[in-house]
């Protein structure tokens, strides 16, 4: 029996996640804002297989982070995987005359995951295992137009894990970027929905093969890798006007 906990895990690939790991068995940390909608995503959690426990979190408070993540591992005996996958997307509002906005993306994206993950770091170092787990993004890796805290904050976080990574792995700790493309859930809208997506579930069953293999910086899927060297290797000119076409 292992113990995995899930930020996001009310939706998309934080939910997905949760029932792809209740079937095999897992005891399963499930938490976000919409604690109802957490119930109902427990019950199925059950019929796979799994053990659900639910807290309600909003991943921007860190003192409810650390007493969240300490009743987990009491509750559940201890962790293995902790997934910093809550988050959100957003225009920068960028001509909004204030912050607010673009701060909230960097709030929820950045500190959401160091506050998630941080009180779960010192049961992992003495136990000499587990994973430490964020959701990047293929952002991470273009200059996206009006999204620069979206993109910022998903490069600052994968930039957390590069550097994390040498220290964490002496203590025999994965740390695990996933960087997907994508995936058809309630945070893609508008225009980018007419760009091919992959499932959520999908998704999920290659994201535990790729947590379990101990893979660094995972780009999904694998087409988006060819897509990130042609725009590294693609002149600035190019690159806008391929932009204002898509
Ligand atoms: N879908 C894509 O194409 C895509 C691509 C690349 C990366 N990602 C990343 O994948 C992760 C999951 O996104 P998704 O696509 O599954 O989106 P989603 O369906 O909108 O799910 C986002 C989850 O995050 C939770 N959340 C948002 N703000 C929160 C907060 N302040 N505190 C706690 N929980 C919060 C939401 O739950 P509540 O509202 O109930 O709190 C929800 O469960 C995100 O980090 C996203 O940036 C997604």
């Amino acid at each position: 029996m292992k113990n995995v906990f899930i930020t996001g895990a009310s939706s998309g690939i934080g939910k997905a996640l949760a029932l792809a790991y209740a079937k095999q068995g897992f005891t399963i940390g499930l938490t976000a804002r919409r604690e109802e909608i957490l119930h109902e995503v427990a019950l199925a959690v059950k019929e796979l297989g799994g053990t659900p426990l639910v807290y309600q979190l909003d991943v921007q408070d860190a003192q409810k982070c650390k007493s969240v993540a300490e009743q987990f591992m009491e509750d559940a005996g201890g962790i293995d995987i902790a997934i910093a996958n809550a988050g959100i997307g957003g225009d920068d509002g960028l001509f909004s005359g204030d912050s607010n906005q673009i701060n909230t993306i960097l709030n929820t994206n950045i500190l959401g995951v160091t506050n998630t993950l941080m009180p779960f770091i010192p049961m992992l170092k003495a136990q000499k295992s587990g994973a430490v787990v964020c959701i990047s993004s293929v952002a991470s890796f273009m200059p996206v137009p009006f999204h620069g805290g979206y993109a910022g904050s998903k490069i600052a976080i994968r930039m957390i894990f590069d550097s994390w990574r040498s220290t964490l792995e002496k203590y025999n700790i994965k740390t695990v970027s996933i960087c997907p493309g994508f995936i058809d859930t309630p945070l893609v809208t508008g225009a980018a929905r007419r760009f091919p997506m992959k499932s959520a579930n999908d998704a999920a069953d290659r994201f535990l093969e790729v947590i379990d293999a101990g893979y660094t910086t995972y780009i999904y899927p694998w087409p988006y890798r060819i897509f990130i060297w042609f725009v590294r290797i693609t002149p600035g000119k190019f690159y806008k006007w391929m932009i204002k076409k898509m």
